[in-house]
């Protein structure tokens, strides 16, 4: 594991007595320049920046007392939805062991921990679980930080850490930990952006993109072909894999722009061409993989008469998915629906939607 953070200092004194409950409620996010692409450990290719979304999130709580007899590995018991989780347990105590073994939190092998963790959003609805539960859990390890040691004073630097931890849980959490949107990747154009964590944007986001809806059309509820670990793996022989990235950057520092300028349109077409290409490169892989299904197309279709016709700002994206998710600004929301409501909703699986929007960021509720 990478050492930006590491603090060997970073543990308990003999006789320590401390134990704690925290719980943070972290959203999800939907990548509007995506980032497809990986080197080293979890360092991406490309820059890339999502909106973080409100209804989709990860209750996460986290209790800690104090073991014992310390052992060199990690005490934990995880709950997931109320249940034992074997599978998803065994990621998050390989999480906690690095996190470990790299001094980053050294102090995690000192506690008994126990982890109860719940989704806001079903399985497979092609909502990234992996980045609400990772920037969940990083947020109650930082505060976890915090409370032992008084090391996050400040909320950037908090956020900054958390944004860190979660990046190595899973890369796109990183940039679920702010507001309206996180960018995340080195842009010469954006100052203090970095590969490390993912930064804010709120405040020079224009005020039309923090009303965004996200309707997330579920086109199939079927499981993933192919996992988002083999996805980046797959970049490194894909021929088109250094044109992308710059082309990545090249939409990044357009959008920019367009997301200071409130230019709904510029934005729609940056996030179309986005989503299409993210398939591209997947249908060029090796072995090539075509994740969208006959409704998603007819989907574009429709979207894309009806803008015709309307010259409404009314765009989609996709994650490495099937599932549509529909972009448009609140002002537009009414005139949209009944469109939504008798052309989509029909192709859906069991006529089944998920109105999402932009949201605020994390909760703290203890
Ligand atoms: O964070 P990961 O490794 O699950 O990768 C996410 C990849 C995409 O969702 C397809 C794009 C993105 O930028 O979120």
């Amino acid at each position: 594991m990478q050492n930006h953070y590491r603090n060997p200092l970073l543990r308990m004194a003999p006789d320590y007595a401390f134990s704690g409950d925290i719980h943070w409620q972290s959203p999800s996010n939907i990548a509007i320049v995506k980032y497809w692409g990986k080197h080293g450990q979890q360092l991406p290719r490309n820059a890339s920046i999502s909106f973080t979304l409100q209804a989709a999130y990860t209750e996460t709580e986290l209790s800690y007392s104090p073991r014992t007899q310390e052992g060199g590995d990690i005490a934990l018991d995880f709950y997931f939805e109320g249940q034992a989780q074997p599978a998803f347990a065994q990621k998050i105590n390989k999480f906690l062991s690095e996190l470990a073994a790299s001094e980053i939190m050294p102090f995690l092998t000192q506690f008994q921990l126990s982890i109860h963790s719940s989704n806001s959003f079903p399985h497979s609805a092609g909502i990234a679980s992996s980045a609400s539960s990772m920037s969940a859990l990083a947020l109650c390890l930082c505060t976890m930080e915090q409370e032992l040691f008084g090391t996050l004073n400040s909320p950037a630097e908090f956020f900054r850490k958390a944004s860190y931890l979660a990046r190595l849980g899973s890369g796109s959490a990183c940039r679920s930990l702010y507001p309206v949107m996180g960018e995340w990747g080195t842009l010469e154009k954006l100052a203090g952006s970095t590969d490390l964590w993912a930064s804010p944007c709120a405040d020079w986001v224009h005020p039309v993109f923090h009303t965004y809806h996200d309707d997330i059309l579920i086109v199939s509820k079927g499981e993933k072909s192919v996992s988002s670990r083999a996805g980046h793996q797959l970049m490194e022989g894909n021929p088109y894999a250094a044109a992308r990235y710059q082309q990545a950057n090249d939409n990044m520092a357009k959008l920019v722009d367009v997301l200071k300028a409130g230019d709904v349109h510029a934005f729609g077409e940056i996030a179309e061409l986005e989503a299409l290409t993210l398939h591209a490169l997947m249908m060029s892989s090796q072995p090539p993989y075509l994740l969208m299904k006959p409704n998603s197309l007819a989907m574009i279709e429709k979207i894309r008469e009806y803008r015709n016709d309307t010259n409404q700002p009314l765009y989609f994206t996709l994650d490495a998915g099937p599932n549509l998710h529909l972009l448009y600004p609140a002002e537009i929301a009414e005139q949209v629906a009944p469109f939504i409501e008798s052309e989509l909703l029909p192709l859906c699986e069991e006529g089944k939607m998920i109105r999402d929007r932009v949201g605020n960021g994390p909760i703290k509720f203890s």
